[in-house]
């Protein structure tokens, strides 16, 4: 039974950012596309790339070992580690797994959760159910793509747009004022179709056919998905802002899933806010999935915007389709 007045809370965070940065100048060379173009479309300026060698369990590694360090913590203090990724090292095990292995901890649960780009914010709502109902005391969430190695890098409407990151969650009860106040989720499976990768599941397992047709990489339709996707963010903040009681007026920071600088601004214009707390970082990274939320999150507390009390609201869309909203009290 979930604890109705507990909340959860963020003890600590950490980040990995692949070092290489992919500008779009380089992209100039690699498709017929200009900087221009993906400036005014879509606000990315660089991303970052993974090296070759580079799986997503090495970053995921990174930023859990960074928000580990921070909280002062032990791999075995952990009770779980849940991993939102859309690109795993392997089909299975699952990344947690590999994760759990490079990091030596001792026996513990381990699992994957896919929820497309909506992954870190639907954790955050398993992790406070486990937590609250007592099932796990500590839980390093982690949200990690390398959404490079699964991209078709010949196709410009797609290429363009992703980056590779990793952003890390030690959560734990909170035992204050500060923490997870409410949250909104969805999805809605009826639109997948616009938003997958064909190959390599058991609907197209893989095969000389599905290497030829290209079923391994991102296939995208943006224009449907940025009209979704508006719709559904601007909806569920809304959802989890009256659970919380709070009227967006209250709101300090929006830290919207980072696919589209157009698709931030709508967000913002929508629920009335000061351009100014509207969190942007698809400009220097681009879309990373799961990891834009955490590594925006952590980079506002790294230049001191994070005072207690400040009433942060995070969403997200991505495929599924897929939306989760949660309004934060730091
Ligand atoms: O993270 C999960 C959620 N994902 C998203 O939220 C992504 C949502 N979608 C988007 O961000 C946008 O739809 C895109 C950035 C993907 C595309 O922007 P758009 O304004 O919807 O462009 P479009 O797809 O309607 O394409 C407009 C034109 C087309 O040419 P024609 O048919 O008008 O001649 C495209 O072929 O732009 C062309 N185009 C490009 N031109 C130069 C598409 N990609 C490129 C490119 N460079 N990279």
């Amino acid at each position: 039974m979930v604890k109705k007045d507990g909340k959860i809370k963020i003890r600590s965070m950490g980040i990995y950012l692949p070092e290489k940065v992919l500008t779009n100048l380089d992209l100039e060379k690699m498709v017929e596309t200009s900087d221009e173009w993906i400036t005014t479309r879509t606000g990315i300026k660089e991303r970052r790339i993974a090296a070759e060698e580079q799986v997503t369990s090495d970053l995921g590694v990174a930023a859990a070992r960074q928000a580990l360090d921070r909280a002062g913590l032990k791999p075995e203090d952990l009770d779980l580690i849940l991993v939102a990724t859309n690109s795993p090292d392997t089909l299975f095990p699952s990344t947690a797994c590999w994760i759990q292995k490079k990091l030596s901890t001792r026996e513990m649960p381990a699992f994957d959760l896919q929820a497309g780009c909506t992954g870190v914010l639907y954790g955050l709502i398993v992790a406070e159910g486990l937590i609250l109902s007592g099932v796990c005391r500590r839980v390093l969430l982690i949200g990690v793509d390398i959404l490079s190695k699964i991209t078709n890098w010949e196709d410009r409407t797609t290429c363009v747009l992703f980056g590779d990151g990793a952003g890390a969650f030690i959560l734990e009860e909170s035992d204050d004022d500060s923490g997870l106040l409410s949250h909104f989720w969805g999805a809605d499976g009826s639109l997948g179709e616009l938003l997958m990768l064909p190959g390599g599941g058991t609907l197209h397992p893989a095969s000389e056919q599905t290497v030829k047709e290209k079923m391994h990489y991102i296939h995208m339709k943006g224009n449907d998905v940025f009209k979704h996707a508006v719709k559904r963010m601007g909806e569920s903040i809304l959802e989890a802002l009256k659970s919380a009681g709070l009227d967006k007026h209250q709101v300090d920071f929006l830290i919207p899933h980072q696919a589209n600088l157009r698709i931030i601004d709508a967000i913002g214009e929508r629920l009335d806010l000061d351009p100014e707390k509207v969190v942007v970082n698809v400009d220097r990274y681009g879309n990373m999935s799961v990891a834009t939320i955490p590594v925006a999150l952590y980079e506002l507390q790294e230049e001191g915007k994070l005072q207690p009390g400040k009433i942060v609201a995070m969403v997200a869309f991505g495929a599924g389709f897929t939306w989760a909203s949660a309004i934060y009290r730091w």
